[in-house]
């Protein structure tokens, strides 16, 4: 059992190994012509459960033959032109690369004495961040499993500041159109049920400010206490970003902190077109950001980063046997002082080896190349009587219904989409998502994929119309 353990005896033995995965991933890569084979649960799952996890198969071959069977050929690509769904981009080779090269060497960035030039590479890279985002000098961040973990250290760091001697009194503003990380956040938190309070959206899916200085206000005169203004730049659904500006000036104002919910929007700190579309970004007291969503990176690849390094401190805790208080006095690096997680991945190393090939030039260009082909899928949407498109895109998100013109009934609109998008993952052709409009059910493309084109686009719609269709013209002989 030994020979499995990587070490300087077995590197032959890694490398072929490695090998050998390396060729069954690019084989099925180049061979996937959908971006689903619309497997059932039901039959996945009797492959995955009729395996004998006691019984090892011991030979490497063997064991990639299995998961062809159980993995590789049924799992959802995301780097297939029609994988038009949620927000998961395809990820650049260089990324992939060092995500063997940090799980090989599986340094541990929590502590100086597990890391060494890793914990230096992640503080160059969130220095990096911090000055595209313009924070100024005394800003610091630190990298995170993702943008939900991201939001609630940003929170935690609120929630500290806030000069209040009650919890129950701390609230927090976000649009409805936010992340449900914020709400799941307050609670962990400890803030009251009533800690979020939902402020609307404009015709574009922006944050109202007029709204906003109104509930401002009005948390002012009720006692209670401003705690955090959650802004979002590039939400989930719309890719719409808050009017930064006007919200920083009432972030001042009131004395609330102000999160820039930057998930998905940060991918235009490294535009070279579009980056003037989150100025006021830089007024934040902290900023969530994806890599993994908007810089082509595999999962996980995010950063919480902040205004003023000292506020880090509310997650610090110091423990004999890892950072010794002592360690601080001696400048000793050690990223835990900063993070939630104790031990942690060395994933700084897949953005590092991504600048070092493309530069933040490469991946801007790539970022803006879906922001435009959003533009152009809108404008196909938009002259299409068979949708229904919500808002134009600032992002690379289009969410859009099929309206067909002799059906009155919303609700059978609604199953109509509804029926579209399950027929249309069933078959695999292509991968949408789904969410509402009001009380509404609409289709959504997520465009993250710069091989995705606008004939791609007709091609989906076309499916899609197909689909509803056919259920409408079944609910017609089902009602005869
Ligand atoms: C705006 C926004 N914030 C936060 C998140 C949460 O990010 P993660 O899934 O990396 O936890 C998402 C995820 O879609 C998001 O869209």
């Amino acid at each position: 059992m030994r020979s499995h353990l990587l070490n300087d005896t077995t590197a032959e033995h890694y490398r072929r190994s490695v090998t050998e995965g390396v060729e069954r991933v690019a084989a099925r890569l180049a061979a996937t012509d959908r971006p689903f084979t619309g497997v059932t649960v039901d039959a996945l799952a009797s492959r995955v459960d009729g395996i004998d996890l006691d019984r090892p198969l011991g030979d490497t071959a063997a064991v990639l033959d299995e998961l062809e069977e159980v993995y590789l050929r049924d799992a959802v690509y995301f780097h297939h032109p029609r994988y038009l769904a949620h927000l998961n981009c395809p990820v650049v080779i260089p990324a992939v690369l060092g995500e063997a090269v940090l799980s090989a060497v599986n340094s541990s960035l929590d502590t100086w004495d597990q890391s060494a030039g890793g914990t230096l590479i992640e503080r160059r890279l969130i220095d990096w961040t911090c000055a595209r985002v313009g924070l100024g000098p005394a800003a610091d961040g630190v990298f995170t499993s993702g943008g939900s973990q991201s939001n609630l250290q940003a929170l935690l760091l609120a929630r500290e500041e806030a000069k209040s001697d009650s919890l129950a009194r701390l609230r927090v503003f976000a649009s409805d159109a936010g992340h449900f990380s914020v709400q799941k956040s307050a609670k962990l938190l400890g803030l009251g049920p009533e800690a979020v309070v939902t402020v609307p959206v404009d015709h574009d899916k922006r944050m109202q400010t007029v709204a906003l200085a109104h509930e401002l206000e009005r948390c002012r005169k009720d006692g209670l206490v401003p705690m955090a203004v959650v802004a979002t730049a590039g939400t989930t659904d719309f890719g719409s970003i808050d009017p930064l500006p006007e919200i920083a000036e009432l972030c001042a104002q009131f004395g609330a902190w102000m999160h820039v919910d930057a998930a998905y929007g940060c991918g235009l700190l490294a535009s070279v077109k579009y980056r003037d579309r989150i100025d006021g970004i830089e007024r934040a007291d902290s900023v969530t950001v994806d890599y993994h969503k908007s810089f082509f990176q595999p999962v996980s690849s995010s950063a919480v980063l902040v205004r003023d390094a000292g506020t880090l401190r509310h997650a610090t805790y110091h423990a004999e046997y890892l950072n010794p208080r002592r360690t601080v006095r001696e400048r000793i690096p050690n990223q835990v002082d900063k993070s939630l997680q104790t031990t942690r991945r060395f994933d700084a190393l897949k953005l590092w080896m991504t600048l070092r090939t493309m530069g933040a030039d490469g991946i801007g260009r790539l970022f803006d190349e879906v922001c435009d082909l959003a533009v152009d899928g809108w404008r196909l949407l938009a002259a299409d009587p068979r949708f229904d498109v919500v808002v134009q895109p600032s992002l690379s998100t289009l969410v859009f219904r099929y309206v067909p013109a002799d059906v009155t009934d919303p609700a059978e609109i609604d199953r109509a989409n509804l029926h579209a998008r399950k027929a249309l993952f069933a078959s695999g052709d292509a991968v949408v998502a789904g969410t509402k409009v009001g009380a509404r059910h609409y289709l959504k493309f997520t465009l993250l994929n710069p091989e995705t084109t606008t004939d791609d686009i007709a091609a989906v719609l076309d499916l899609i119309a197909g689909h509803a269709e056919q259920y409408l013209g079944e609910s017609l002989d089902r009602a005869c």
